[in-house]
């Protein structure tokens, strides 16, 4: 079964859809939570679970190599088959990612190539998109980009506020991640010459 290790700073809304997945029928489980910050509360909700959880806390005068570093090694502890990041906060060096390409996954709230880096739901309202969404993705070292695997779309409403549309979100994020951690327990889903692929055959919206 697929060791699946959530990396997280803070609410954890994700890894709970992702814990709730973890089902007979799922060939995986959580073995692990590593969080940047000690208050997230998601590592309250891996407690309720009972799943191993660290802290890699980033340290004043340390380094992005420092650090990653002792990520890396908390990381391995855990022998993850598969990584996901489920609102991890920090950038992670193209060394750390290397190492894990194609065995890490992001979920991040926007319909990507749109709105790579922070507040992505202000843009999409200050922009007067008409639809946002969320974007789960293989990882690669340039920031946001690596292939698209599953997006899920919602509309944007004329009387919607960052926090109404994020809700909309998220909502959209919880069903859409387990699907595709589901996949690659299954072994169903790889990256291959830089693209995503389910079952043979290259997916997403640049496939
Ligand atoms: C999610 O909306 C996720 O898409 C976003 O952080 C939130 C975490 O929520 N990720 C990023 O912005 C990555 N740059 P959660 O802690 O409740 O899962």
């Amino acid at each position: 079964s697929c060791r699946i290790l959530v990396m997280i700073s803070g609410n954890g809304s994700n890894l709970q859809a992702v814990i709730d997945s973890c089902d007979s029928k799922m060939p995986g489980r959580v073995v692990g939570v590593i969080s940047n910050k000690a208050d997230a509360y998601g590592l309250i909700r891996a407690h309720h679970a009972e799943i191993d959880t660290s802290c890699v806390i980033a340290r004043k005068e340390e380094s992005r190599a420092q650090y990653d570093a002792r990520l890396q090694a908390a990381i391995d502890r855990y022998q993850p088959d598969l990584i996901v990041l489920a609102g991890f906060m920090r950038i992670l060096s193209d060394e750390l990612v290397s190492r894990y390409q194609g065995k890490m996954l992001n979920i991040h709230p926007s319909l990507l190539p749109k709105y790579p880096g922070l507040d992505t739901h202000k843009r999409a309202i200050e922009a007067g998109d008409s639809e946002h969404g969320a974007s789960v993705h293989f990882v690669i070292p340039a920031l946001d980009s690596g292939p698209v695997i599953l997006q899920a779309k919602v509309p944007v409403f004329a009387d919607d506020t960052v926090a109404t549309l994020a809700a909309r979100v998220h909502e959209q994020e919880h069903a859409i991640y387990p699907i595709v951690v589901r996949w690659f327990c299954q072994g169903r889903l790889k990256m291959v010459d830089g693209k995503a692929w389910l079952d043979d055959e290259a997916i997403g919206p640049n496939g």
